[in-house]
């Protein structure tokens, strides 16, 4: 018997990543071939036209698992009830910015969505953040919509971080993405991330290299340990830390259909769990695990048991080993998150 309808508001839905990911999601993508969605898109009154023009095409598809798709302007009818909140309306970067200079344009939008996730959702409610700059926009929201919805509901998205390291290791060592396990994205989603490869593994399929370690891997693939290492800090950690920017530069707008995968990737994992791998990357609001302070919003190595089967959702991967360098690199991009923080408070934001 077909399960009850979930609703799921996306934000910016008349812009170019609301508009990748809502055909996947009705096509049944995000959450499996069995769960029946109701699509709210919420748009700011000169973006309306567009999702309006979207959905028209959403009923064109006569998706199965689309049960129906409303449009609005108005944040408390887009959040009723949902589910799953996907916030991605907001300003993109162009070249020449960090994503950190996009707080003050995007900040302002946070807070009211929050308020109303806050108030009109569904209790159990789950939210990623994808709008720049990602994690502290997420914290904004998830303040505003406590104490009615835990803070700990609240994510923003590094996946697409974590799947840029994963094509990078799977390009240099010429095995399958899927082949890779234990990659972490560390910190903000912003240059000063660290994407750390000190605990992936290869999977056994990997004739013989099954079961090793990626930096044996990598040091067998590049000539040597020492290679292995100069690869890692000149080229692999900047080149994911960065490709955000690489992409503006050649596409000449940010990236559209790998944020939308990514997005997808993260939802399906903490609502149908993650099993298989050691674990995923996302940013979530910190417990105080590996030094974080709390509150921040963070992005750990995570796994998920899924929602309402085995967990609740994403939890963080507790007593990896990080070594002093490691533990540098993750005490600066996290010092960048404390400062972001204290900018949206002095903006009042916050
Ligand atoms: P876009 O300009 O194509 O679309 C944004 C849409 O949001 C527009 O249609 C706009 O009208 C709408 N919008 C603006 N304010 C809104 C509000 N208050 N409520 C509802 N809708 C609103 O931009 P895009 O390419 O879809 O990117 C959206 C955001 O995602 C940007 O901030 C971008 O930097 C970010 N992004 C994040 C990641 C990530 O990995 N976290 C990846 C790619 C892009
Ligand atoms: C990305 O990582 O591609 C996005 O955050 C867009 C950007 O501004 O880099």
């Amino acid at each position: 018997m077909a399960s009850e309808p979930t609703t799921v508001t996306i934000t910016g839905g008349g812009g170019q990543i609301g508009y990748a990911l809502m055909f996947r999601i009705a096509a049944g993508e995000m959450l499996g071939p069995d769960r029946p969605v109701r699509l709210r898109l919420l748009e700011i009154p000169q973006g309306m036209r567009a999702a309006e023009g979207a959905a028209l095409e959403l009923q064109d598809c006569a998706f199965p698992l689309l049960i129906d798709v409303d449009v609005t302007d108005d944040a408390l009818t887009a959040f009723n009830g949902a589910r799953i909140a996907m916030l991605v309306g907001a300003r993109p970067r162009t070249a020449g910015m960090e994503r950190g200079d996009l707080l003050a344009a995007n900040a302002g939008i946070f807070g009211p969505q929050g308020k109303a996730i806050g108030a009109v959702a569904d209790e159990d409610v789950r939210v990623v953040v994808v709008g720049n700059p990602a994690n502290t926009n997420a914290l904004i929201a998830a303040a505003s919509a406590a104490p009615e919805v835990p803070v700990h509901r609240f994510s923003a998205l590094t996946r697409l971080d974590h799947n840029r390291a994963v094509g990078q290791l799977a390009e240099t060592l010429q095995v399958g993405a899927g082949d890779i396990d234990g990659v972490t994205i560390w910190g903000n989603h912003s240059a000063t991330q660290f994407p750390d490869v000190s605990h992936a593994t290869l999977r056994q399929t990997q004739g013989s290299w099954g079961g090793m370690p990626v930096l044996e891997a990598l040091a067998d693939r590049l000539g040597g340990r020492e290679a292995a290492t100069a690869w890692l800090d000149d080229v692999f950690i900047p080149r994911v830390a960065k490709r955000g920017a690489e992409i503006i530069e050649v596409r000449g707008s940010s990236s559209v259909a790998s944020a939308a995968n990514a997005a997808i990737d993260h939802v399906r994992d903490e609502q149908l769990g993650t099993p298989g791998r050691s674990w995923t990357s996302a940013a979530v609001v910190s417990r105080g695990e590996y030094g974080v302070p709390e509150g921040i919003v963070c992005s750990f190595p995570v796994r998920s048991g899924g929602i309402g089967l085995l967990g609740d959702g994403y939890e963080v991967v507790e007593g990896l080993d990080l070594d002093a360098r490691a533990q540098g690199r993750l005490a600066a991009s996290v010092e960048e998150l404390v400062a972001e923080r204290d900018a949206v408070r002095e903006l009042g934001v916050l």
